[in-house]
Formats: C-alpha cells, structure tokens, sequence
C-alpha cells in the first residue's frame, strides 16, 4: 500500500485544493469528516495528517473539534487556520477572535525548520492569510516559526512531536511557494514516498475490482463521457469477458452522440455493449417537471430501472453496477464535510433510488478529473477520447431550462452542435474545459425580413477549469462568438438571440441547472 495523507475537513472551500497539492506531490490522500474517530485513523494508518481550515471559531458553540487523541497518536499534524487554532486551542496556546481579513500577505520566517526547509530564516514569503480568529501565543513547547505585520504567530511547529500549523494556505496560488511547504510536510516530516502514479492506481483497482466481484457480472452504464469509458476500461481489465457496458440513449443526448460513442466504444474498449434507446421512457417520466433536481431524481431513478430491464433481457444476472462516479461529484453530493450545504445533487451520487438492486462498483471515486484522463491515457484509449469535455449525466434535461419537450430539445441540440462545431474549427476546443448551449425559459422579441418575431434565447456558456470546481468563463475572441451566433440564428428554426453567459463558479456553477 503506497504511503497516504488523511486530511480532515473543517468545511474550508479549499480542502479539495489541499488534495490536490498533495496528490501532486504522488502521494495518496483523503479527505474525510472530523467526526472520524482516533480508532479509526490509527486502522487507516496515514502517514501524516492535515486538519483544514473552516469558518468556525474554535470559542464557538457545537463547532467541529478534534478526534480525542489524535495528536497523540505519534503520526505528524500540520494544521491551517482553523486546524491550527484547534492545535493551539488543545496544547494550552491562546487563539484571539479579531477581524476576518483575507488575501495577500508577506509572512517574515523567525525559523526555518523543517517546514520551511529551502527557505532561509529572515526571509519574506507571499502568502495567501486568510484569519479572524489568530493564535496568539504559541502553545508551551512549540516554536514561533513565522508572523507578520499583523499576525503575532503566522506559524508555529513543535518540530520533535511532528506537529504544525499555519495561519495562511500554502495550498492556493497565490502562495506561490506552497507547494515547497506541502512538499516539506508531506515528504520530509511525514517521510511518504512519492510513488501514487495512474500505473500504481490502476493496479491497485484492478486487484480491488476483482476482489470485490468475486465470479459475478458486471454492467457498466456508458455515457460516452471521458469518466464512464474510462471506469468500462479500468473494470474491463480487472473482469474482462463478465462486463456487459450498457448505453442508455436517455433521448437526453447531443446530436449524433448515440452513433459516435458507439462507434468509439467498439473501436477502443471491447467489451460487450448493448444499446438502449429509451428515450420515451425518460422523455414521459420528465413530462411537466421544471425543478432541476427533480429532473436529477427521476432521470437516476429511470436510469437504474432502465438498466434493471437491459440487463434481464440480456439475460444476465449482474450484481454490480459501474458508475464513473469522481471525487467532486462525491465532494458537492453527499458532503464529507457533514453539515455543508448540498450544491447539487449529480445524478450518479446523491439521486441513486433507495432500493437499487446492484452495488456499486465506482473506481474512480477518488480521483479529479484530471487523473481520470491520466488513467485513461495510461489504459490506452485514445485522446480523442480521453480529451472530451465532460458531459452531465442528466444531459441536455438541465440545458433545456424548465420544461422539457422533444422541440426544445431538438432545437437545442441543433443550436449546442453549431456552437461546437465553430469551436473545433477555430481550433478552441483543447482550450476549453466545457462548452455548451442552455436554452432559456424565455422568449424575446426581435425583427426578421422586416416582421417582429417573438421566439427563444440560447445561452452560450464555455469555461475555463481544472478540476470543475472552480471555473472561469472563456475569453472567445469576439470575431468567433459573432460567427457562432450568426449561424445559430439563422439554422436553427426558433431562435432570435443569443446570448453569452460570462459568470465565473462561484458564485455561479457552470451548469445552469
Ligand atoms: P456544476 O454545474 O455543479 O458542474 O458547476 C460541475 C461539473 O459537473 C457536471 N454536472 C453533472 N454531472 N451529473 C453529472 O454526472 C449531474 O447531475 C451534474 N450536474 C453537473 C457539469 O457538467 C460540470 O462538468
């Protein structure tokens, strides 16, 4: 088993990036609940431990704490912000409530012990502080490593017991020598090896998907998208010949995407494939109902029992379902935070139907996107592939805003392959993590050959995005986006204006449903 990092999650909007950091480093993390217990972190046996930083105040009342023993268990601790203030809060130092401030600050290092290994004492580093609450005074028996103008104790560390914090996040980039620090914990103080690679990933999976299906088969739901195809490949090496990949044409899809995953799907992964159409089924069940995360909850429930009915025709008895389920997906559903709010429920998480028959087999469940294309590559599948933009489970049914009817969506999917096709042939698509057109819920009034029309918007949305976390909207050049909705309206039957969305996520998520 390679070395791995625990990190607990206080509710900061930066954990994942935290994950991130170290899983650059090739070393394995997680992320999991503070109410994890002391037993169960000495059983997963991590090689150090990260508390993130959260909103809380560490005074506050039923405000998350720390597992009972966990900085006794001989394993190193690097806190930051609210992880540091429960360090200091347990060790006997003094937090201070003061101002929230946040963003750019210039920390002066008074020790450049292990943490800061490469720096040198006296040294200003730009760091990205984020703190209301402050540590004060060091706890007894730990060292004043950093501070600044106006932060006594910016870090602190009691280097023998291999416990630390810092009040500011090496973890973003705009502590542009984060990743110096990172690498100082995770591989000097906490000694992990730096081997978690997509080879050793896929296979651990491998031997962990065998394991867990024992002589049974298994199907896995194709979406065509790079995560499905990605977890058919992984489990099709692990099960070979007892995997039957199932493709739902949910009547919810792009223009022509039934026959190019198709197409791709037998050149590139060999398994056995069945094709579904049930479009009707899907298009009925989302008669009348305008509420995206209904929408979500009865496309999943569809979805299954759709499934349910393709694998007893095929006349198999499958146990487990494959779902290219990854980590923000598990992130924003069902929270590992606890108590934090639900952004959205994605269809392949949170809105699975309570008495599904299979289990779930979801091998990417702890990956970002990014790694799923490293997976993919490293399984062979072709760029073509594996460089796709990601697709949402419930397809074009949260880009028809609203309502949902077989016109709407075909005049949406004549507008999205006009917006793509542009794209490709300004040779933007690389550049762009997700681009697609939405269809609004109103009409606007504009002229043609000289008579008024009274029809439908499209919104273009593109960005920008490492993870889909976080994302900016993309800067087309403006000849581009005039060719693009030129040729929508005049194309596409029903349409007078268009319209591009330039919100970045947050506040807005990148999908409009
Ligand atoms: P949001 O809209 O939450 O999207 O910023 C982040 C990424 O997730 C995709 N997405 C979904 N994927 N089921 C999925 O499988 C869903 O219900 C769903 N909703 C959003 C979205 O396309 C983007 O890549």
């Amino acid at each position: 088993m390679d070395d791995r990092i625990l990190i607990l999650d206080y509710g900061s909007q930066f954990t994942q990036l935290i994950a991130r950091r170290i899983r650059e480093l090739r070393v394995y993390c997680e992320i999991h609940p503070p109410t994890t217990s002391a037993d169960w972190v000495r059983a997963w046996r991590p090689r150090g431990i990260v508390l993130s930083g959260g909103p809380a105040s560490v005074y506050g009342a039923d405000v998350p704490t720390l597992p009972v023993d966990l900085l006794e268990l001989g394993v190193p601790v690097l806190g930051g912000c609210y992880g540091m203030q429960l360090i200091a809060q347990h060790r006997g130092g003094r937090v201070e409530p003061g101002r929230r401030e946040y963003g750019r600050a210039e920390i002066e290092l008074h020790r450049a012990s292990e943490l800061f290994f490469g720096f040198e004492t006296g040294e200003r580093i730009a760091v990205w502080a984020s703190h209301g609450d402050h540590v004060n005074t060091p706890p007894r028996d730990f060292e004043l490593l950093a501070s600044t103008a106006d932060l006594p104790v910016a870090a602190f560390g009691a280097p023998t017991a291999g416990l630390y914090g810092v009040q500011f996040h090496p973890e973003v980039a705009h502590t542009p020598r984060g990743t110096e620090i990172w690498a100082n914990f995770v591989l000097r103080i906490c000694g992990c090896e730096p081997t978690w690679t997509p080879g050793s990933f896929i296979e651990e999976s491998v031997a962990r998907i065998r394991a867990e299906t024992g002589t049974e088969q298994v199907i896995c739901g194709l979406s065509g998208g790079v995560d499905s195809s990605v977890a058919a490949a992984l489990v099709h090496r692990a099960v070979q010949d007892r995997l039957t990949c199932i493709f739902v044409d949910t009547g919810l899809l792009r223009k022509g995407e039934r026959d190019s995953v198709e197409r791709a799907f037998r050149r590139e992964l060999g398994s056995r494939l069945v094709v579904v159409d049930a479009s009707a089924q899907f298009l009925e069940r989302l008669a009348g109902v305008a509420e995206p995360e209904e929408k979500r909850r009865r496309i999943g429930e569809t979805f299954i029992r759709v499934f349910e009915q393709s694998v007893q025709g095929a006349g198999r008895s499958a146990g487990f379902l494959v779902q290219g389920t990854l980590y923000p997906d598990v992130i924003e559903s069902q929270s590992v935070r606890g108590p934090s709010a639900v952004i959205k429920t994605h269809h392949n998480v949170g809105g699975l139907p309570r008495d599904m028959k299979f289990r779930l087999v979801e091998p990417l469940r702890e990956l970002f996107k990014d790694e799923v294309r490293h997976v993919g590559r490293e399984l062979g599948l072709s760029e073509e592939l594996v460089g796709r933009h990601p697709f949402p489970g419930p397809g074009l049914a949260i880009r028809v805003l609203g309502e949902i009817t077989t016109e709407r969506l075909d005049l949406l999917r004549d507008a999205d392959a006009i917006y793509l096709e542009e794209i490709r042939a300004a040779g933007l698509y690389d550049d762009i993590w997700q681009a697609f057109a939405v269809l609004l819920p109103v009409r606007s009034v504009g002229v043609m050959g000289d008579a008024r029309t009274y029809e439908n918007v499209v919104a273009l949305r593109a960005v920008t995005s490492r993870d889909g976390m976080t994302a900016d909207w993309f800067p087309f050049p403006h000849e581009v986006l005039g060719r693009i909705s030129n040729r929508i309206i005049n194309e596409v039957a029903g349409v007078n204006r268009v319209v591009y969305d330039v919100s970045s996520k947050p506040p807005a998520t990148i999908e409009w449903e």
